[in-house]
């Protein structure tokens, strides 16, 4: 301690220096969510109840599990995870649904309807679309025998939507690995956790619209019996019908949570663009060898990503609302 300095210039400079502790101690509060603990007292059935809905849902179909894990996704990347992408359009809402990387793509939209009126039923009022949404991908992973994490909850629903900010913001099958790169650490993650996320298309299916370019050009970092093997359905030529024919993006294993994305990139067996250069000669290379090497660290890594995302620019304390319906503002 300064012995020079007056009592009270000490006194008045330690008094301006805990208030500035206390300030910025609630400002993290008011914008960070909390521990998955958040609703044992409001609603202490809300995540059993979420879960028998969403494992109801996937063992009903499948590849819904995907489908879930995706919605959470382009949920977050767009203004964070609010929920936006739930919101329909309406007078006041041009629904994201309606971008180019959501229409006729994402799906699942029921199911979480469905999961957030059984939880209104219980507590209504208190459980945000937002957080549904959010364990809803965690109980989804599980259900496909991928790995689990605790989601922190506390988020609030939007009471807006943006469709040229998800057109902006969702990544597009054509990115290049630095496009990808730049877009996920704009989202403060990083190129590590990029990869992992990515394969989270060890489950779920494409439309022979988005992948008919990379199987039929002779230039493509292509297999080439994987390619005539996908040609088989998915047609040269476009159409309405033709575009929306579906192949699994893991060929080997598409039904279960596992590492065989990584070991179809390395023999160039990626359906996607976008998965492909993950593994072509890049900084992601390594990455995409280790996870293929080692599915726990995969899964670990996963989980961490999965639950990073979930952090994304969140609403918390009194910032917009808990929607009764999803679908729709209050
Ligand atoms: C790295 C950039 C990414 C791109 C360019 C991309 C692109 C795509 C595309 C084009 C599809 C097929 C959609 C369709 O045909 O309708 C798809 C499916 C899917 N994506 Fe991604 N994705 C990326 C990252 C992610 C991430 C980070 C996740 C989750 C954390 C994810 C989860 C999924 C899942 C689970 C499916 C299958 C959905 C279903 O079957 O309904 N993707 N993705
Ligand atoms: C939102 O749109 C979906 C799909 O068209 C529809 O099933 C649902 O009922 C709509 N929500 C409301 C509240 O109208």
């Amino acid at each position: 301690m300064d012995y020079s300095m007056g009592k009270d210039r000490y006194l008045r400079i330690m008094h301006a220096l805990t208030l500035l502790l206390l300030l910025s101690s609630t400002t993290c509060i008011a914008s960070k969510l909390s521990s998955s603990t958040f609703y044992d007292r409001t609603c202490p059935k809300a995540l059993s109840t979420i879960r028998s809905s969403i494992s109801r849902a996937v063992s009903r179909e499948r590849r819904m599990a995907a489908s879930l894990i995706r919605l959470h996704f382009h949920d977050c990347f767009v203004h964070g995870c609010d929920a936006s992408i739930l919101l329909n359009d309406s007078d006041s809402i041009t629904s994201e649904q309606n971008a180019l990387q959501n229409k006729d793509s994402a799906r699942g939209f029921n199911v979480i309807e469905d999961a957030k009126s059984a939880v209104e039923k219980i507590c209504p009022g208190v459980v945000s679309c937002a957080d549904i949404l959010a364990v809803a991908a965690r109980d989804a992973t599980v259900a496909v025998s991928g790995p689990s994490w605790d989601v922190k909850l506390g988020r609030r629903d939007s009471i807006t939507a943006s469709k040229p900010q998800a057109e902006k913001d969702l990544p597009l099958f054509t990115a290049s690995l630095g496009e990808l790169i730049d877009l996920f650490e704009s989202k403060d993650l990083s190129a590590r956790d990029m990869v992992a996320l990515s394969g989270s298309h060890t489950i779920g299916q494409a439309q022979c619209g988005l992948f008919r370019s990379r199987i039929y050009n002779s230039k493509s970092d292509i297999d080439a019996n994987f390619a005539r093997t996908r040609q088989r359905r998915c047609p040269a030529t476009s159409s309405p019908q033709a575009d929306a024919m579906l192949a699994a993006l893991d060929l080997v294993t598409p039904n279960s949570f596992d590492s065989n994305y990584f070991k179809n990139l390395i023999q160039k067996k990626g359906l996607l663009e976008s998965d492909q250069v993950l593994f072509s000669g890049g900084s992601t290379d390594a990455i995409v060898t280790e996870y293929s090497k080692s599915p726990k660290t995969f899964r670990a890594d996963f989980a961490s990503a999965m639950i990073k995302m979930g952090d994304i620019q969140p609403l918390t304390g009194s910032a917009g609302q808990i929607r009764r319906i999803c679908s729709v503002v209050n």
